[in-house]
């Protein structure tokens, strides 16, 4: 191949840029040239009025300065007609037309479904996992997710600090989507008292009655972290307990929030209860090392199956070793590892 493209696209991740660097300093190593799309999917569609808009030809100072950054320079976007056959067939036509003869698709699960698309009409592609969410069942771990860990990890030891100082419980809210794995970690890297994920059914009575317990053995404050998505998981009449509460009655017939889980838990336990939402802190961020090694590995070996022409593939990592699965089959619904949340229950 002479000459391939990159993209990012879905949820930026700290270490996408470090990933964009890998490919395009490998690309020219190896005499190949690369073409940097924007705003994910959008860019290939070229609808820009401004050619610049939506690519850019890369040379190795396009990526100078950028390992260290968050986000990711060529920016990323939703384009959610990029499910329509017509328009990933237009995708392919443009690339063809600039001469692309490959594309590498930095993103989650989405953005692979729309690379085994193009794939599947002619134009090569593969996939590199860049999302917080390390929602991808195939590898060990995705770029962004430590990054996020740390972040959420250094925000739980202020929100630890003013908890204790009131002798509280924080509840804290982390992202992942519908995978539990942000939260899992986080709440073992922290000593949480409890974590609450999408993967295993939770009542707001055990939660309660847990945080009780703690305060019995005499814990002054605890930390509770529940996924974004745990809601989802949750199996406790909530409708019920808001009406026979009246402090909980404007809860009903609301779409629950975490914010409204914190307070009926406050309420059933009786315990002073606070929920912050990390939200997008976790998302940004200069990435740790490790995510900057695990994205520069994955880049480079994605240029390396390329100049092969092993193409419809995603590649990950396991058991640190680098790895590729088909991209067909690089799909999202991890399992929760039970071990972790059985520790998680343990050193409580
Ligand atoms: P992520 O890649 O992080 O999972 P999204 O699910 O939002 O993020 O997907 C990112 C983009 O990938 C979408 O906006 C769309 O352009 C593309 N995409 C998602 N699902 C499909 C699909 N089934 N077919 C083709 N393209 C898709
Ligand atoms: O996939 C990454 C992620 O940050 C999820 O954890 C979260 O649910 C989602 O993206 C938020 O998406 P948006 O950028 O549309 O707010």
């Amino acid at each position: 191949m002479k000459r391939i493209g990159v993209l990012t696209s879905g949820g930026d991740a700290p270490g996408m840029n470090a990933a964009i660097r890998a490919v395009v300093r490998t690309s020219l190593s190896n005499d190949m040239s690369v073409v940097g799309f924007k705003r994910g999917y959008n860019g290939v569609l070229m609808r820009s009025l401004d050619q610049i808009d939506d690519y850019q030809m890369m040379t190795s100072r396009s990526v100078s300065d950028k390992i260290h950054r968050g986000g990711t320079f060529l920016m990323t976007a939703r384009c959610l007609e990029f499910v329509q056959p017509e328009v990933q067939e237009k995708a392919v036509k443009n690339l063809k037309t600039l001469g692309v003869e490959g594309l590498i698709c930095i993103g989650g699960d989405g953005t692979f479904q729309g690379a085994n698309a193009l794939n599947m009409k002619g134009l090569p592609t593969i996939g590199i996992p860049g999302t917080i969410d390390n929602d991808l069942d195939y590898t060990d771990f995705t770029i962004g997710f430590d990054t996020a860990l740390n972040t959420a990890c250094e925000s739980i030891n202020r929100i630890r600090e003013t908890s204790d100082s009131h002798e509280r419980a924080s509840m804290v809210t982390v992202m992942g989507r519908n995978c539990g794995d942000i939260a899992l970690h986080t709440a073992l890297a922290c000593g949480a008292e409890i974590v609450l994920i999408p993967e295993r059914e939770w009542t707001v009575e055990e939660v309660a009655d847990h945080m009780k317990w703690g305060v019995m053995k005499g814990k002054r404050s605890m930390i509770m972290i529940i996924a974004e998505g745990a809601i989802a998981s949750l199996t406790s009449d909530v409708h019920k307990i808001c009406a026979e509460h009246e402090s909980l009655s404007d809860i009903v017939g609301t779409r629950l929030d975490t914010n409204q889980v914190a307070r009926i838990v406050e309420v059933l336990s009786g315990q002073e209860t606070r929920n912050t939402v990390l939200g997008y802190t976790q998302r940004g961020g200069s990435p740790t090392a490790s995510d900057r090694v695990l994205a520069s590995r994955l880049g480079a070996r994605a240029v390396d199956l390329m100049r092969q022409d092993k193409s419809g593939v995603a590649v990950g990592i396991r058991k640190n070793k680098l790895i590729e699965v088909p991209i067909d089959e690089a799909r999202g619904g991890r399992k929760a590892d039970r071990e972790l949340l059985k520790l998680v229950d343990v050193l409580s």
